[in-house]
């Protein structure tokens, strides 16, 4: 019987270290005029593009590292010409951001998991994938590992791409730029699906992708500038409170999530910008050869 008590609390604890943050809490949808909505009591947010507009959200807090997760299920069906966007960002000329984008495509063909890193304003660090899976079936996470030595991107929990920290080489590393995380569905046809060859299909409007499972394990930039990190900003952010941040923080990967990855990019990666030689007259990008 007692036994039985202590696993049923050991149950209780460990789902409600998984409960996600209520969507009403922790974004505000930004544009779109109606098309993007947050329903099932804040449980879950989806986004809609037709030929009028598309539609988008931003976080409410700002970020200055975190371990950020989210379930997307994509645009099914024919999705050529839409692109959805999910990405962090800071402001300015010089910003540092963070991108994962979708690449929609005919019914039947791929989508395209587009990747970028950029610091300092500067980005063309491009990375594509495809999936091992159709995105548009279920949901799946997408997850962004910011640390102050590593920005891993995992899908799934498998990592797909690892921009380290090599300012002692001299390349910039996003560390103190906050960033807000931001999403959009929109038409993109004038260059997202096959080089542009494709576009959007309105017939087939309006298009939607939806989102739940938001979790950021994550330092939060409060009133004043003070940064307040813990563990689960959102579901329970007083918990938060002055507690140093988790084990995130200090990750990376080891050796096995190492071959994991180097096994991900050699069977799915379509693009990588380090082996594009004619996009960088100038030679190729420094990290490309560490
Ligand atoms: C769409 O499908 C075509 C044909 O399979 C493929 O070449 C292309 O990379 C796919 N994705 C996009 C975004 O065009």
């Amino acid at each position: 019987m007692a036994r039985m008590a202590v696993s049923v609390l050991a149950i209780l604890l460990a789902s409600s270290a998984l409960v996600a943050a209520n969507f009403n809490r922790e974004f505000d949808i930004t544009w779109g005029d109606g098309r993007g909505n947050i329903q099932d009591n804040g449980q879950l947010l989806t986004l809609t593009l037709d030929r009028t507009s598309g539609s988008g959200f931003q976080s409410k807090h700002e970020y200055l590292f975190g371990k950020i997760d989210m379930q997307l299920k994509l645009v099914p069906g024919n999705s050529a010409g839409t692109v959805t966007a999910y990405y962090l960002s800071s402001q300015g000329s010089t910003h540092d951001e963070i991108d994962f984008e979708f690449l929609g495509n005919v019914t039947g063909e791929p989508y395209t998991l587009h990747t970028n890193v950029f610091t300092q304003g500067q980005g063309s660090r491009e990375m594509q994938f495809r999936l091992w899976y159709d995105p548009t079936k279920e949901f799946h996470t997408y997850s962004v590992l910011w640390n102050p030595k590593h920005i891993i991107f995992m899908v799934d929990d498998v990592p797909i791409r690892d921009f380290r920290n090599l300012e002692s080489k001299g390349i910039a590393f996003p560390k103190s730029q906050p960033m807000r995380l931001y999403s959009s569905l929109w038409n993109a046809d004038d260059w997202a699906t096959q080089g542009g060859r494709v576009k959007t299909d309105w017939s087939h409007a309006p298009f939607s992708a939806s989102y739940r499972g938001f979790r950021a394990d994550a330092c939060v930039v409060a009133a004043g500038g003070r940064t307040r990190c813990g563990a689960s900003v959102g579901t329970d952010a007083a918990t938060g409170t002055g507690a140093v941040a988790g084990d995130w923080y200090n990750q990376e990967l080891d050796l096995t999530r190492q071959q994991r990855m180097r096994w991900v990019q050699s069977k799915y990666m379509i693009y990588n910008y380090c082996t594009d030689p004619k996009r960088f007259p100038q030679g190729l990008p420094a990290e490309c050869s560490m």
